[in-house]
């Protein structure tokens, strides 16, 4: 039976649901290009923010109701639909009812989620479901993990197109990104501290470089993400850890894993962000490691993590529009072969707006369209963006979301 919609936007009134709203709406109208609604709990607020983004159009974009309690509700709105398009979060206090119903209807699913040990239980208890309905639940579709997942993806297909063969190893480099931070995110981070707290096991799927995985299928050599500073002798910088490397390489590795390992079982990746060369670089890098352990710290006790709520953005709130209008992202990836490590690649993926909202609101609407026009080959199941969508959404993120794939160096180093 034909659905109702396409796509359905859960979580419009939401800081980043707003930005998606907006998007959908400037890029595909009011219902004429996609069939689209707005969802949320709150009819008043709905209709509020429908008028802001819509004006005149408001009466065409239709609202359905469903709060994360509700299961039934979930039900009947996940019935209407191609696919959910979900910004409830933290996504483990108001997510898992929703992949459930999306998972049982066969409906697909993207969301903004880098909350990992919540993926792996929504893995662990519905991956079986989604691949008997063929229902496509897409986790990490913002800045975590779009532009690290994809970018992977695009170094491996010009890899091969150049060179024949895969890259065993590919090292991610943050180049650099400017950006803010909303209430929502700073609450799903502070969820996930209190998670640990309350349950030591969760620390063990967050320091786990393989927790997005198959269980019981082949993992791989790589190991912890970098706590320090580290000189890179292929970029000739110094490096410090990145604060989404912990979410981004479990994506990363899962997507291969579901590509079959197809770049090897070898394959091994690693992310980073470049902080500059001599004693300069070094000092950047170490004072990057230095604050990573300090927020970590300051989220894992009761009393800091209290007044880092204090001073950060509430729940709805987030950066300014002039922050989100000027930010932007540059990272770059360097792949090389086991067999002959002079056969390398090097390739840059970039985007406009703040990454985590301007940029996020356009990676998932474009990823929400993706699942609901575009002629994937992919199975059902609890899938990466990578695994779901490769060249499809490479295309719609470039022709859409102001983002670029390009590569920027790819011949052997004996060419040079
Ligand atoms: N991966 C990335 O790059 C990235 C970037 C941005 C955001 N995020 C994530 O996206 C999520 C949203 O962030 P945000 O800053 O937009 O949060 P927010 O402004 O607090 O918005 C949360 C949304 O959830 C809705 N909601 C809350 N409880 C609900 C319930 N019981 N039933 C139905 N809806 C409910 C809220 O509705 P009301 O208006 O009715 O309260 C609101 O629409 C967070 O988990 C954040 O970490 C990720």
């Amino acid at each position: 039976m034909e659905q109702e919609f396409d796509v359905v936007l859960w979580g419009a009134t939401g800081f980043t649901g707003k930005l998606v709203a907006e998007f959908l709406y400037q890029k595909y109208g009011a219902g004429e290009r996609l069939r689209w609604a707005i969802g949320g709990r709150n009819e008043a607020r709905l209709i509020a923010v429908r008028q802001q983004f819509a004006g005149d159009d408001a009466d065409k974009i239709p609202i359905v109701i469903a709060d994360s309690n509700n299961g039934a509700a979930l039900d009947e709105l996940v019935a209407r639909t191609r696919v959910v398009c979900t910004t409830v979060g933290p996504y483990a206090l108001y997510g898992s009812e929703m992949v459930r119903a999306c998972a049982q209807a066969g409906t697909h699913y993207c969301d903004l989620t880098g909350e990992v040990p919540w993926m792996y239980r929504m893995i662990t208890e519905h991956q079986a479901t989604a691949e008997a309905s063929g229902a496509r639940i897409v986790h990490t579709c913002g800045f975590d993990s779009i532009p690290f997942d994809m970018g992977v993806y695009f170094l491996q297909r010009e890899m091969k197109a150049k060179h024949g063969e895969f890259a065993s190893t590919v090292s991610c480099r943050v180049v650099n990104f400017s950006g803010g931070v909303s209430g929502g995110t700073v609450e799903s981070m502070m969820h996930m501290m209190e998670q640990v707290r309350a349950d030591p096991t969760i620390m063990e799927t967050l320091s786990d470089p393989y927790a997005l995985n198959p269980q019981n299928m082949p993992r791989g050599d790589d190991t912890n993400d970098q706590t320090g500073a580290v000189y890179d002798t292929d970029f000739h910088q110094w490096t410090a850890p990145f604060v989404m490397a912990g979410v981004n390489t479990r994506v990363v590795r899962r997507s291969h894993a579901l590509q079959g390992y197809c770049y090897g079982k070898e394959f091994r990746y690693s992310e980073s962000t470049l902080a500059g060369d001599g004693p300069m670089g070094y000092t950047r890098a170490s004072m990057i490691a230095g604050g990573s352990i300090l927020m970590v710290l300051a989220g894992a006790f009761g009393p800091t993590r209290s007044l880092l709520r204090k001073i950060a953005p509430a729940p709805g709130e987030g950066p300014s529009s002039e922050t989100i209008r000027n930010g932007s992202f540059n990272i770059e990836f360097l792949g090389k072969c086991a067999n002959d490590p002079r056969q390398q690649i090097k390739v840059s993926v970039t985007g406009d707006r703040d990454p985590g909202y301007g940029a996020t609101s356009k990676m998932l609407a474009e990823t929400a369209v993706c699942l609901a026009k575009d002629e994937l080959s992919s199975a059902g199941g609890v899938l990466t963006p990578a695994s779901a969508m490769g060249d499809f959404l490479i295309s719609r993120l470039c022709d859409n979301a102001g983002m670029t794939f390009s590569v920027v160096d790819s011949q052997s180093s004996q060419e040079k």
